[in-house]
């Protein structure tokens, strides 16, 4: 049941902070300081490339992934859409770790790549909420979400909860690759502890965001900007956008807005703007002066410092609460689902059916 919401996908955006805490709890050991993936008959410490398949959220929260593992462990990730991995004939050493993330576990495009993958000799990694699902049967190494079933068709606790695991994995992998010692193994994984209590310190922004939503709901197109771990952010926040307001909108790497959307750039399209303080923050609010210079109306989303140094002149800011760059976007996709939201309430789309959309897409 929506409890007292009027939809699912409000409920399941409100859900976060405690399946998030759960999924952590399967990976995290919070006396021991450690992360803690299942056991696998193979060597992780041998693992020297990642090769990540998904579609659609799954596939930016893999991007997400690619960031961290390539960060912590230091092992190259590359990483498809599944309709396209199947069909360019990628290069797969054997032995190689190909890892499939999927809400469903039955969508048609991510199976058939896993099962290429298999055939070609690699390990199977599956990062899947629905445990009796095809991708889960088929893994060596299954890495559950606790997301709970998600109705809503515009993927949000699913999604949470695959960074979730996927910041566990990367911690894992280089650990087992001696990239990171015993003590900041500790320091990340108390950073990772204070994800559920950050996103729920975003979720109390619900009121101020349904106020905002009157500045993005009349427009044609949205874009959605950010750097680092933050552009896939800014993919999802354009996804979720499209999906359920039906609004054209686009996310991108703030550094390539100069290369051709910024041509876009008027007062009649918003751009949000996902900037959390760290070492991106100013070449991103540089990006943001570029598009403010030419008529463009911001809605700027950061903590409170990047807020102050940055806010004036938005013509609205989101404050998230200050959190280690690790966990970032595990909060920021809450301020970018419950925009998308309120844009749809407002416009009075369908929110948990969304029209031409299916929640598990099992045909090619
Ligand atoms: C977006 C959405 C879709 C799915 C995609 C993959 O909100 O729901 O983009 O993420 O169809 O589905 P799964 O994760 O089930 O493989």
């Amino acid at each position: 049941s929506k409890g007292n919401h009027a939809h699912f996908m409000r409920k399941e955006i409100f859900e976060q902070p405690l399946v998030v805490a759960q999924t952590l709890q399967s990976y995290v050991r919070a006396f021991e300081g450690e992360v803690a993936i299942p056991a696998v008959d193979f060597d992780l410490s041998q693992v020297d490339r990642v090769t990540m398949v998904a579609c659609g959220t799954s596939f930016y929260a893999g991007m997400v992934g690619k960031y961290w593992i390539e960060r912590f462990a230091r092992v190259p990730v590359d990483i498809d859409v599944a309709s396209e991995f199947r069909y360019r004939d990628p290069v797969l050493e054997k032995g190689g770790l190909a890892l499939f993330i999927s809400q469903s576990g039955e969508t048609a495009d991510t199976l058939a790549a896993l099962r290429h993958a298999r055939s070609e000799g690699q390990r199977i990694a599956v990062v899947v909420n629905v445990p009796t699902s095809s991708m889960a049967r088929e893994a060596d190494l299954l890495l559950p979400t606790r997301a709970g079933p998600e109705i809503g068709v515009a993927s949000t606790k699913a999604f949470t909860c695959q960074l979730a695991v996927l910041a566990a994995l990367a911690v894992n992998l280089a650990r087992a690759r001696g990239r990171i010692t015993a003590e900041e193994e500790r320091e990340i994984v108390a950073h990772l502890a204070e994800a559920p209590e950050a996103m729920a310190r975003a979720i109390d922004h619900d009121e101020d965001i349904k106020a905002m939503a009157h500045l993005v709901a009349p427009a044609r197109d949205v874009l959605y900007l950010g750097r680092g771990p933050d552009y896939p952010m800014a993919l999802e926040g354009a996804l979720k956008l499209k999906e359920i307001s039906y609004i054209h909108a686009e996310g991108y790497a703030a550094g390539e807005m100069k290369h051709g959307p910024i041509a876009l750039i008027d007062d009649a399209v918003p751009v949000i703007v996902l900037a959390p303080s760290g070492p991106l923050f100013d070449k991103t609010v540089s990006n943001m002066q570029e598009v403010r210079a030419r008529g463009g109306r911001i809605i700027l989303i950061s903590d409170a410092e990047g807020i102050a140094a940055a806010g004036d002149g938005c013509v609205a800011t989101i404050e998230m609460p200050a959190v280690h760059e690790l966990i970032a976007p595990l909060v920021y996709a809450v301020p970018v689902q419950l925009l998308a939201y309120h844009v749809a309430v407002l416009k009075g789309t369908d929110v948990d059916q969304p029209r031409n959309l299916a929640k598990s897409v099992t045909v090619e």
